[in-house]
């Protein structure tokens, strides 16, 4: 089994983000470590653990984490959610306890107890990892993989879309904490950025026959699902909106799910219209081969990842 960490901003997609990874048989998930993006981290650290009590998994920690990105104030999400963050399930207030370390903390420790083991999953804005990374730099040698939901690179037309509230040329996550972006970025760690281009998709969406599937199953995660894409179809959205952090969580359990290439990646901090940008090399310039080479995502494979979403939600 994969051991993982989870940091995340539920956030509906987030929220299925974790379903899917406590339910995968290949992924051992040692925490969940919430942070501030899709919307403030004290709900954000209270959908996780509703996810958590919803699964029956309250053994399964959860840590709070940054309230704000690493240097600047955070944006307002005006992708609505939901007024809970969770496609208005409206899940019962959470009774599991949070973790007494807080989030920057408990990733510290995890990795540290387990050297060369600890792959990291990041469905939201970088700031707890970049924080720990400044708090324990010796955490980057002993991180295999981290795998983010992170970025635009323009390399086929799904990435153009996106409908939060960042700049035409950024995607959320790193809109909202574009240094800490740049700090894990710029980390040496092995990153594969799985961007708008793989991750917002059209090919993904539901038949009607697995939306009957998912409401006629007893399992509650199912009834969630089938809530969310509801939700985000009556506000003219794609259903792929509920599913965009699974695929970080589907790459970690099968690595053939998206095609990857290599290239050179800078992160824009500057402010302005292209504030959060990830400028890729796509010249294979000399002069630029200084920017941190990252495992990009260029195509997803929408129908094997939607069977593995739907087989592990609904078993
Ligand atoms: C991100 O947008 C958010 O709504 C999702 O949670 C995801 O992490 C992709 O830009
Ligand atoms: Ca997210």
């Amino acid at each position: 089994m994969k051991k993982i960490i989870l940091d995340c901003d539920p956030g509906m997609d987030d929220s299925m983000a974790i379903v899917m990874a406590v339910k995968s048989p290949e992924l051992d998930v040692l925490g969940i470590t919430a942070v501030n993006g899709n919307y403030p981290v004290d709900v954000t650290q209270k959908n996780a653990r509703k996810v958590l009590e919803l699964l029956d998994k309250t053994e399964i920690p959860v840590a709070r984490g940054m309230a704000n990105p690493i240097i600047r104030n955070s944006p307002g999400d005006p992708f609505t959610h939901g007024k809970d963050g969770q496609a208005e399930a409206n899940l019962p207030e959470p009774r599991m306890a949070l973790s007494d370390l807080d989030a920057v903390d408990f990733i510290i420790k995890e990795v540290k107890q387990h050297p060369g083991e600890v792959t990291l999953i990041a469905t939201g804005p970088m700031s707890n990892i970049a924080m720990a990374m400044r708090k324990a730099p010796e955490i980057k040698e002993m991180i295999p993989e981290i795998i983010a939901i992170s970025g635009m690179f323009g390399l086929n037309d799904y990435a153009f879309m996106n409908a939060t509230g960042d700049t035409p040329q950024s995607e959320w996550n790193v809109y909202v904490d574009p240094e800490a972006a740049k700090v894990v970025y710029e980390s040496g760690v092995k990153l594969t950025a799985l961007g708008l281009d793989v991750a917002t998709y059209f090919d993904v969406d539901f038949t009607e026959e697995e939306i009957q599937k998912l409401e006629k199953s007893d399992k509650k995660e199912a009834a969630f699902l089938a809530n969310a894409i509801h939700f985000v179809r009556g506000r003219g959205f794609g259903a792929y909106c509920t599913v965009i952090d699974c695929m970080a969580v589907a790459y970690a359990i099968d690595p053939t799910l998206v095609e990857t290439i290599k290239a050179h990646v800078g992160v824009e901090t500057k402010d302005g219209l292209t504030l959060g940008m990830t400028v890729i090399d796509r010249r294979h310039h000399f002069v630029w081969e200084q920017l941190p080479l990252v495992n990009v995502g260029k195509k997803a494979d929408c129908g094997r990842f939607l069977k593995l979403l739907l087989d592990l939600v609904l078993k």
